[in-house]
């Protein structure tokens, strides 16, 4: 879901308390958060979108934002939008020399893997993720020690050092052609169970695992589908971070941005989207037309990227990504070897 440049505002300040009409810029701005964000948090919000757009210029920086990301972010300050496959294409291709993620920690170090010589800033160090904090480099050593010979798949929710023992790494929108690509029966897949099982199911390779799950997306249940879907005739959209019920019984399962392009496509009236919340939001602003059904679950990590914490981290350099180089050396190597398939 890239941004499109007429979304970002071109001029710093609100326009109104600066007693100065709108541009169209902000104009156009305003009128797609209405849909989506409350009309005081967006007056709020202007001020600081348009000092973290001058503050970009003068540094030459660009902002990269998960699909998560709150609208004011997506579409007030993002120079791109979409999936972590996409993010870390864009980051790959992009020539300016400071990239702000506004993404959890993972995206980060991925966009520094593959631009080494760019400064990439995260606005909350603190920005994790449940499945990356579930699996250890020694985790991975030792599964390679139980199943010798057996190919290492790593979903790109991992860090750096667990990059660094794998052979090729995956995102929820590749996870099947990467694991076909190793024309073996049986692989390693770390470290979400339920991204595995659905690669399984989608593939018949037989698929080691770890433990590891995503705290958001767990939190759904089939039997919420089922009551949902009877009582609302809603379509029913899951990411594959959640449980094998839940994909099971879904219409549909695929990555943020599949989810995204599916509902471009069909139009479904209304839907039930069973990933973070802001997702939801996100595509509400390109199709106010879909009626999104709530409850939705937020990822608190991914909530911790603010527009106060772009502004600062823009205007001292602070938060800075940085990868021991050996380790950086071998991490790189299946990120890149993903990215080439
Ligand atoms: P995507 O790869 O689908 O963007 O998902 C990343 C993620 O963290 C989902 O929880
Ligand atoms: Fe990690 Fe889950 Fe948050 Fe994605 S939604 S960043 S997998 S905790």
């Amino acid at each position: 879901m890239a941004t499109p440049s007429e979304l970002v505002i071109s001029r710093p300040g609100p326009a109104a308390r600066a007693g100065r009409t709108r541009d169209s810029a902000e104009e156009n701005l305003i009128s797609r958060l209405a849909h989506v964000v409350p009309s005081a948090e967006i007056a709020l919000s202007l001020p600081l979108i348009g000092s973290i757009v001058a503050l970009k210029r003068e540094r030459n920086a660009v902002v990269v934002a998960h699909n998560y990301q709150s609208p004011l972010i997506t579409a007030g300050i993002a120079d791109f939008v979409g999936d972590s496959l996409a993010m870390a294409r864009y980051a790959a291709r992009c020539d300016a020399p400071v990239i702000v993620v506004c993404g959890v920690e993972f995206m980060a170090e991925t966009a520094k893997l593959l631009c080494p010589d760019k400064t990439v800033l995260l606005p909350n160090l603190q920005a994790g993720c449940s499945l990356a904090a579930s699996i250890s480099p020694q985790d991975i050593r030792n599964l390679r020690e139980r199943h010798p010979g057996t190919p290492v798949v790593a979903y790109v929710n991992t860090s750096a050092a667990v990059k660094a023992e794998v052979d090729i790494c995956c995102t929820s929108a590749n996870a099947v052609s990467v694991a076909r690509s190793l024309r073996a029966h049986k692989i390693i897949m770390v470290p979400d169970q339920h991204l595995a099982g659905y690669v399984a199911a989608c593939t018949g390779l037989e698929i080691v695992s770890s433990q590891g799950q995503c705290e958001v997306h767990v939190k759904y249940s089939g039997v919420d589908i089922d009551d949902y879907r009877a009582t609302t005739g809603a379509v029913v959209l899951a990411h594959p971070e959640c449980t094998r019920d839940v994909q099971q019984r879904a219409d549909f399962v695929g990555s943020t941005s599949a989810m995204a392009d599916y509902l471009s496509e069909r139009r479904p009236r209304r839907v039930l989207l069973l990933t973070e919340c802001s997702m939801a939001d996100n595509v509400a602003m390109l199709h106010p037309e879909i009626e999104f059904l709530k409850p939705c679950n937020l990822c608190s990590y991914m909530k911790s990227i603010t527009l106060n914490n772009v502004e600062l981290v823009l205007q001292d350099g602070s938060n800075e990504i940085m990868i021991d180089p050996a380790t950086a050396a071998r991490a790189r190597r299946p990120i890149e070897r993903m990215l080439a398939l």
